[in-house]
Order: C-alpha cells, then structure tokens, then sequence
C-alpha cells in the first residue's frame, strides 16, 4: 500500500504512505490517482485533502526509477497532478514536514496548501543535475512572483514554510496539527459556490522581466561551471511569462533533456551512492550499536586536534590525551585557533565557541580515559608506537569501548593483534584537516565485531561524514588508487611531460588540484619516505625517479618554498621551475629516453584509468563492497570532480570495452608492465556491463 483512503466528515483524506520519504515512484503515483478516483466518484465525498504519512509529505519524485521506464510509466507525475488539479471537488494539500521537488510540485497542483511552521520546502532538482519537470517552473512563478520562484529553482535550497507566509504559495500557515486544519479548511472551501483556483489561471507579471532574465542568465552562467541545469532553470522559468501550456511544453522538454546528460546521471549516482555507502552487505541495518557519550583522542597532532572538533561540535565530550605537556598545549592552542577563526567569520558565536572547547578535556594520564566508549589513536605513523599505545589502551578501556586507529598505511589487523580485543578494533581514517573533509574510511579488520562497524556508521553520520568502509590493503580505498594515478603522473614527466602540463591538463578534467601542487602541499618528504621503505619490502615496484630527485635537492614542496614549483613568501601560487624542468628533461636523456609531445588526452586517460584500473581491483577483492563506495571516497576525500560522479562512474559513461582498450593501448608504452587490465574490469567490458550496474 503506498497510499491510505479515508473519509472524515464528507472530506477524504489521501495520506501518502511509501517510506522513507513518500517517493513519487509509479506504486505512489497509483496509489494517489486511485485515491483520486473514489474521492471523484463518492458523492458522499465534497472534498479532498493530500497529505504524507511518516518523516515527509513527498521527497519528490523517486530518484531511483529515473532511467527507467517505469520514470515516465502512466500515470506519470504530470498526470496525477492535472488530475489533481481539474479536479470539481476542492484538494488541499496539508505539508507537515518535507516537500520537496515533485512532493511539492504535487502541492502546486491541489487547489489549496496548508503547511506547518516548520515545513521544509525546495525544488532541489538543480543539484541532481535536473530542473523541475512537474510543473514547479510555471506554477512556482505564480504563487510566488517570478524572481522569488528564479531564486528557489536556481538555488534549489531548502526553506522553512514560514517564510512563504503571505504568498500565494500557502493559504495557511498552522501551528497545530496541519492535517485537521486542512479537513476543516476543505470543508469551508467546499461550501463555496464555482470554480477551485488554480495556479495555472495566474498569468506571471514582471515589469521588468526581460532586463532581469538577461540579468539572471550571465549570473547564472558565470557560476554555473560545467553544470547545465541552472541556466536550464532559467530558461524553464523565463517560460512561464508565456501561456502556462506553452510554459509546461518548455519544462518538459528542458526537463528530458537534462535528463539524459552525464552530469545530472552523475549527481544522482552521487545522490544514491551517498546513501549506499552506509549498507554493509554482512551488516543488516537492525545491527545493535553501541552507545558512545564520551570519546578519547590519542594524540594532540595535526589529525588528532581535527578529529576532536568533530565530535566537540556534534556535543560529544572529548578528552585529548598527549605525551608530554608542550605538544598537548600546542594542539589545544591550534583547536582555539580554529574556532575562533570561525567566530571571526561569523560562522560560529562566541557561546557556541566557549560550549564547544568546555566539552574538551585534557590528559597525560591513560587513567582518565578509562570511561572513554571510543577512543581514537592519532599518534605518529610508526607500528611499534601504536603497539606501545593499544597494549596500554588494552590495560585501562573499558569493556566493550571501541579501540580505533587513524592510521593511513599501517595493517589494522597488526594494530588489533596488539590488544586482547581485536574484535573491538577498527579504523577511523580521517582526512585532513579532519575537521572540514567530508570523507572517513572505515576499516574493517578481519575480526572487528558487526557492531562495532554498525556504531561506528552510525556515529558517522552523526558528525557528518561520509563514511565508507574499506577493508585491509595497503592504503585502503583512496590512498592505494592514487598511488597509481601518482605513478603514471611520473612516467608522463620520464616520457615527455612537464608537471605544470600534467596538472593544467587534470585541473581542466576538473580535479581541484593536480598531483603536483597537491604533492607540494602534502610535502614531497612525506612521499619519499614511504617510497624508501617500499624500495625494500617491494624492490620490483617502479616508479618515476625524479620524485626522488626532487627531494635529493632538498625541495620538499611549500614548506620549504620548493617543490615541483618554485613558490614566493607569502604568495600560495605555483610557478614553473626552471630547475626542475631541466631535472626531469636530463633525467629522460639519462634513461635514453626519447622525450615526445604528449597530449592532454593522453595525460588525463593514463590519470584516470589508472584509478579505475586499481578501483577494479579493489572490488574484485572485495576491499570495497561496491563501486559507488569508490567514488564516494574519490568525491569526498581527493577532489575528484562531482558532475563527472568519480573514476568508476565516469568509466561507465566512456564505456568499459573503451576503457580496457586503452589501458592495453598505454601498456605497449614506457613501463607498459605498470599496466595490466584488472580482470573484473575486462570481465565487465567483454560483458559489455558497468561497474554501477
Ligand atoms: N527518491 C528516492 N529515494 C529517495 C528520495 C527520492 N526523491 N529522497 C530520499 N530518498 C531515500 C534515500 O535514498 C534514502 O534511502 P535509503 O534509506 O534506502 O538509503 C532515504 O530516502 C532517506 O534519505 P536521507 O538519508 O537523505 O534522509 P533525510 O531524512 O536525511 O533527508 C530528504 C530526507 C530531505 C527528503 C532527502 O533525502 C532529500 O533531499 N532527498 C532528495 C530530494 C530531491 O532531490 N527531490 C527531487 C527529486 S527529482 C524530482 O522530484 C523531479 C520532479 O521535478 C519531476
Ligand atoms: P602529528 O605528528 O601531527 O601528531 C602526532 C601526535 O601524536 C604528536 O602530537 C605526538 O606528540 C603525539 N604522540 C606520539 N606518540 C604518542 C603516544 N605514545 N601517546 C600520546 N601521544 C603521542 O601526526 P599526524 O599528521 O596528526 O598523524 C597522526 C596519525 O594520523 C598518523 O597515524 C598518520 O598516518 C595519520 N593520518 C595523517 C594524515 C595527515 O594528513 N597528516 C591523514 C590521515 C591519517
């Protein structure tokens, strides 16, 4: 049942009733022109109220079926509304909690709307790479005014109804139960004599309304990147200046055809997988979890300080723990600082600052943190220290506190078999800084309990991340795909390329940065490190030497104001660097390699691939559960670009054949053995099948 029927008082009530959010999939869409049919039908019955059951009147129309048949399948969303809204007998609609996109298009269609106070109301349809297509274009104008409704479907940000009061958007804005309100509000209109109104009989009037289009466009357009569907929106709401036919035949067709782009299917994949990500096949949803009111942070360092403000933010009392007292007061220090830069945005009050630092307390001593129900180790990157801190961890937690390691290389299955409890250990890989990156990979080692993976998923969410599980491998999801984008980055520079030419080629593909500015950022040292202790567990493993090269010179990156790129005090700008640019041509001659032009093409496939190449990989080995997993972690961790999804999203759309048969392309080339088709890739392109499938 996706709709319930009943009848008070000579008013029928249709309760939306499809959960979570009452989506407006094909079984809803049903259910209210059913619901329609026997109000119409019942001369007992003199009018209609529409209301949701559960956390929303309608989340809109069901994001899932888009791309289906079933998206369009009588009777569609256009007609449920028109049914709506011809119809004799007044329909209200009673909005006690979500409206969104086609739930409030659906609202737009009924004769009458009553709302709460604190309704949230949106056509979101622009961040799915959509514009609204039920009519929110036309009649939105109509109820509101042209550039308020502009505003609305351009920004597709999410409002309270309150702030509608007065337009013609809702006649009622309730304090009380909306959907009692609403019964007696169709009882009165019912009385009245002649025709319910409709929105569509208002003609949309703007003195100005071509100046302020033109107006609208060249702002939208100068912001609105790569993305087609704000202007789109524009354009659908410019169209309702006409007559409201002609208006809806615009929608639809600006509607069908954003449809089809690739970057609204990435924005809805990113939409679901978002959610997807925190299903865990062997997981089921009812797992019990464990309750965590107070947290210990190991570690007052760069990671340690930012892992703290998540949870002093979201109200969980931390306690910070440190070896000596100069670093503890340093990562205290650096914590103010931080939020005090934020008061002096204005994003943060100065109560909401002393709230958030008094749930902080400070220790050198395990036995304050006894009580802890997590405690998350963030202390330097050495096995033999994390042994030392997770036998003492052992000796002082308390039964059944979760045990978790920010570590981003080390084997959490090492870090468990330190402690009599391996089955209360688990990783917590932040990003930095920790406090702002969307991105946590949750690592599961082999024997961490279910519950534990389910609490820390739930307490994820909690704080805001994005958390996706990855299992056991030398640097989990992320940090083991860039490795591979990384090295064929330095092949490039062996074969041909210069880094500014690498990374303007990865920067237009539209990665926030390329890999070596970020190199840069991060320290070349870093990097160096751990290719020396590779060189020994790995000494088949190859790679671009001028890495190391660089770092031999002493040019470490920003820190020290060269890297790959000279940088100025005080100025964050990468400039070329003639030095370098003769290290890596001289390197070449050294290898007798003939240095050739290489196309931006050329760089941002072997880039890209290489990622999609090891993320095949990584699910074949099942250390991610799926590949939406995968380009949750490369959306929100390593800046891939949103509107093209993430590798394994953006390799659907290539086509995988496509993608296998350049990989093999490139393998004929300069240290082609880096290359090898990942078998599940090859599997999937001879299926002719996707990773998101
Ligand atoms: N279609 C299908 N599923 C939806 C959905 C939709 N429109 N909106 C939410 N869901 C699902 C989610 O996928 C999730 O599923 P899961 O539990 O199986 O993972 C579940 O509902 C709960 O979603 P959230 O975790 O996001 O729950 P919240 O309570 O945090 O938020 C919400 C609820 C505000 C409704 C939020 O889900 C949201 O913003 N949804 C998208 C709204 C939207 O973009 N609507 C426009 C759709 S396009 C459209 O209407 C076209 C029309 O113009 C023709
Ligand atoms: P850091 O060097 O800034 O901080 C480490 C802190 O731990 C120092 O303040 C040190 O005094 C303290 N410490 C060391 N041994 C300790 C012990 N036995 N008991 C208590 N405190 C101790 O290091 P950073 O960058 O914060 O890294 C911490 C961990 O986070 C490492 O495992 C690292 O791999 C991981 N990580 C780092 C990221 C980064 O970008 N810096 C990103 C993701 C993970």
């Amino acid at each position: 049942m996706t709709a319930t029927y009943q009848v008070h008082d000579g008013v029928a009530v249709i309760t939306l009733d499809h959960p979570p959010v009452n989506g407006l999939g094909h079984a809803t869409r049903t259910g209210i022109m059913n619901g329609m049919s026997r109000a119409l039908d019942d001369a007992a019955v003199e009018a209609i109220v529409i209301t949701g059951a559960g956390k929303a009147f309608s989340g809109g129309a069901d994001i899932r079926e888009f791309g289906t048949p079933k998206a369009f399948q009588e009777p569609s969303l256009a007609t449920v509304i028109d049914t709506i809204e011809r119809s004799a007998k007044p329909v209200v609609a009673a909005i006690h909690s979500v409206a969104m996109g086609g739930g409030l298009e659906l609202a737009l269609g009924c004769h009458y709307r009553l709302a709460t106070r604190q309704a949230k109301i949106a056509l979101p349809e622009v961040n799915l790479g959509l514009l609204p297509g039920a009519g929110g274009t036309q009649r939105l104008p109509r109820a509101i005014g042209l550039e308020a409704a502009l505003n609305t479907i351009v920004s597709g940000k999410t409002m309270l109804a309150e702030k509608f009061a007065g337009t013609g958007l809702f006649n009622e804005i309730v304090a009380d139960d909306v959907v009692v309100a609403a019964v007696k509000f169709a009882r009165t209109a019912a009385e009245r004599a002649g025709p319910h109104p409709k929105l569509r009989d208002i003609p949309v009037q703007h003195a100005h309304a071509e100046a302020y289009l033109g107006f609208a466009r060249s702002t939208v357009a100068a912001s609105a990147g790569p993305y087609p569907a704000p202007l789109a929106c524009v354009n659908a709401v410019a169209a309702s200046l006409r007559p409201f036919d002609e208006g809806i035949e615009a929608e639809r067709d600006g509607f069908m055809s954003l449809m089809n782009t690739p970057e609204s299917r990435a924005l809805r994949q990113a939409f679901l997988g978002e959610r997807a990500a925190s299903r865990i096949p062997d997981v089921p949803a009812d797992t019990p979890t464990r309750a965590i009111a107070k947290v210990a942070v190991i570690g007052a360092g760069t990671m340690g300080g930012g892992i703290a403000m998540n949870f002093l933010n979201a109200g969980v009392p931390v306690t910070l723990l440190e070896m000596k007292a100069d670093a503890l007061e340093r990562g205290v220090g650096a914590i103010r600082r931080n939020y005090e830069n934020t008061a002096k945005k204005g994003k943060l009050t100065q109560d909401e600052v002393d709230a958030r630092i008094a749930r902080l307390a400070t220790t050198l001593s395990y036995d304050d943190i006894r009580d802890a129900d997590l405690v998350i180790e963030a202390v330097f990157e050495d096995l033999e220290v994390k042994k030392s801190v997770f036998q003492r961890l052992d000796e002082v937690a308390k039964p059944g506190a979760i045990l978790a390691s920010n570590t981003s290389t080390l084997d959490i299955d090492a870090i468990a078999s330190f402690t009599k409890r391996p089955r209360d250990v688990i990783g917590m890989h932040f990003f930095s800084p920790a406090n702002v990156m969307k991105l946590l990979e949750v690592v599961r080692g082999a024997q961490t309990a279910k519950d534990v993976l389910a609490t820390v998923m739930q307490l994820a969410k909690k704080i805001g991340k994005v958390a996706v599980v990855s299992g056991v491998c030398d640097g989990f999801i992320g940090n083991r795909m860039i490795e591979q984008y990384s090295r064929q980055a330095g092949f490039l520079l062996d074969e041909g390329a210069l880094p500014q030419q690498v990374d303007r080629a990865i920067e237009r593909f539209g990665f926030a940065m390329g890999p070596f500015r970020m190199i840069d950022m991060a320290g070349n040292d870093i990097s160096w490190a751990i290719r020396k202790r590779r060189a020994v567990e790995q000494p088949e493993f190859n790679y671009s030497k001028t890495g190391d090269l660089l770092c031999e010179m002493g040019r470490f990156g920003q820190k020290v104001q060269a890297g790959w790129y000279d940088y100025k005090p005080g100025d964050r700008r990468a400039y070329p660097s003639a030095v370098v640019d003769e290290m890596i041509v001289q390197h070449s001659r050294d290898l007798g390699i003939a240095r050739r032009k290489i196309s931006d093409e050329e760089i941002v496939e072997r880039l890209v691939f290489a990622l999609v190449n090891e993320g095949a990989l990584i699910l074949q080995e099942g250390i991610a559960s799926k590949a939406s997993d995968i380009d949750m972690v490369y959306l929100h961790g390593y800046g891939f670009p949103k509107f093209r999804g993430g590798p394994m999203q953006y390799a659907d759309e290539i086509g995988l054949y496509a993608v296998a048969q350049a990989i093999r392309r490139y393998a004929r080339g300069y240290q082609g053995h880096a290359w090898q088709v990942a078998p599940l890739l090859q599997r999937l392109a001879d299926a002719g099948a996707s990773f998101n499938d």
